[in-house]
């Protein structure tokens, strides 16, 4: 697959590998996130070079290196750059502004939300940097792809900084919030001109794309053809719109059926024992609605009690940005809910939750899928939410139920096969999961089949396609 033809450039926050120093050498450690999981097999396949962070404190002569990845399987394979940041940097650009400011904002914890002007100074500087050191790969030609919330400044601080005609592209894994949510930003309009640098801004949705078009229009006071989803910026158009992202449906199918999935599947066979599986996975955020869940676990079992010794719920929650306070709380709350639930249900021989922080590898990942009855993706507010999507790429059997929350992206293409539910309202929750236990296996065969025809439909290569397909004919 040559998407384009043109090299392309990807610039992220985070580059898809962390780096990990230790007495035997670097290592490089896949790093975990939807945006990872659905960019890297597009430049797997397509060749071409991703910058970003490395993920670790300060500058290191290995840093400077640049590492060859993801050329298993006869896949071309393309280059890393590492950005170095200094922890001062990460506490202010990173934690702070990106993640406090930015983050709780767009998912609609504004209240969570802090402002401060040093935050800001040093996200203006890291969003310059990026710039620079993409600036020092153009040779001329190539596709400049610019993802998420941390990057808002980097396409206009291109511009600045470059005479040439730049091809800078932009993508938004998470929500765009509405104008009366976004407004609240001390620097909405720094945000949206930092945007508007771009040629084509992709959002999860097409509500998204509308709130930022609408934001344009009243806080810039720009003339926007909402029809057609133009900005006309100076002597330029800018072009918005909703491109729903994928996973790669083929790998995670193989992947569930493969050697290395099967041998897991052997050694965790005893897991739950008789029990029917129901199963979540995510970082441990506050966007993905944990606390509500576990609540909705400890009711169900409450309700219906003659699911106890029957059902075992295994949560998992991956460590995600741990140094900052509000994921410091939440932690202690989930770990406390646990061992709530644990206590109050538990007896000898069952537990109702099995809970693992910690981040497994997708192949673990899948063999957990394939013996889940049900999965449970519920977050209060999420981009798209990747988990139902991987959860039936790997239901190669077409038996399984998923559960999921109306606030999700993906609710918009798999609502039809799914159980939806509102994450905040707990006894619903609790009766969804009543439900999906008591579903007969031809009603379930037919969710799931539905559910994996539109995610073997629209892969994330058809979305890459999509997205700059759309970009090369508006140029
Ligand atoms: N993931 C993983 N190991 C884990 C838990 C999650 O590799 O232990 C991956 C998961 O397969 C998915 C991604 O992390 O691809 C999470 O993406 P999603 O879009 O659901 O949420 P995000 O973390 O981007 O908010
Ligand atoms: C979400 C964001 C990504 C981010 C990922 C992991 O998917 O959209 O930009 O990389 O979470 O978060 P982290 O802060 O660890 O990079």
């Amino acid at each position: 697959m040559k998407l384009s033809g043109q090299r392309i450039i990807v610039a992220s926050n985070r580059v898809p590998y962390n780096i990990v120093k230790s007495k035997s050498g670097i290592k490089y450690k896949k790093s975990v996130g939807g945006l990872v999981t659905a960019v890297d097999p597009i430049l797997s396949r397509n060749g071409g070079l991703w910058i970003g962070w490395n993920g670790s404190k300060g500058h290191d002569r290995d840093f400077e290196k640049r590492i060859e990845v993801g050329r298993e399987k006869g896949k071309v394979g393309y280059a890393l750059k590492f950005i170095s940041l200094s922890s001062t940097e990460i506490k202010n650009y990173y934690h702070g502004f990106s993640n406090r400011s930015l983050w709780p904002l767009f998912h609609g914890f504004i209240c969570q939300s802090h402002f401060d002007k040093d935050y800001w100074r040093f996200y203006r500087k890291i969003n310059n940097r990026f710039a620079n050191n993409i600036l020092e790969e153009v040779t001329g030609g190539e596709l400049i792809w610019i993802h998420d919330y941390q990057l808002f400044l980097t396409p206009e601080a291109l511009r600045e900084q470059s005479d040439r005609d730049l091809k800078i592209l932009f993508f938004l894994h998470i929500p765009f919030p509405n104008y009366e949510s976004f407004r609240v930003l001390p620097w909405d309009d720094q945000i949206l001109r930092g945007l508007l640098g771009s040629d084509l801004i992709g959002f999860q949705t097409q509500r998204c794309a509308f709130n930022f078009l609408e934001c344009c229009k009243k806080i810039l006071k720009l003339d926007v053809d909402f029809k057609s989803k133009k900005i006309f910026y100076g002597d330029r158009k800018v072009e918005a719109g909703g491109f729903p992202i994928s996973i790669d449906f083929n790998h995670f199918d193989n992947m569930a059926g493969s050697k290395k999935t099967d041998r897991y599947l052997k050694r965790i066979k005893s897991f739950g024992g008789e029990a029917r599986v129901v199963m979540s996975v995510e970082r441990l955020d506050y966007t993905k609605g944990i606390k509500e869940r576990l609540s909705a676990i400890n009711r169900f079992f409450e309700k219906y009690p003659e699911y106890r010794k029957k059902v075992v719920f295994l949560q998992i929650s991956v460590p995600s940005r741990t140094k900052i306070k509000e994921y410091i709380e939440l932690k202690k709350e989930i770990d406390e809910l646990v061992g709530n639930i644990n206590g109050r249900f538990a007896d000898e021989l069952w537990s109702p939750v099995h809970y693992l922080y910690k981040a497994l590898p997708q192949e673990k990942l899948a063999a957990l899928y394939r013996i889940s009855d049900v999965c449970m993706v519920t977050p209060l507010r999420d981009g798209m939410n990747l988990i139902g999507k991987e959860y039936a790429s790997c239901k190669a059997d077409g038996d399984g139920v998923l559960i999921l929350s109306e606030l999700a992206g993906s609710a918009d293409e798999l609502s039809d096969y799914s159980i939806m539910v509102n994450p905040y309202d707990i006894e619903e929750v609790a009766d969804s999961l009543h439900r999906a236990l008591c579903m007969d296996l031809n009603e379930r065969k037919m969710m799931m089949s539905g559910l994996r025809n539109i995610v073997r439909k629209n892969d994330i290569y058809k979305w890459a396609s999509k997205f700059l397909d759309y970009y090369n004919n508006i140029i």
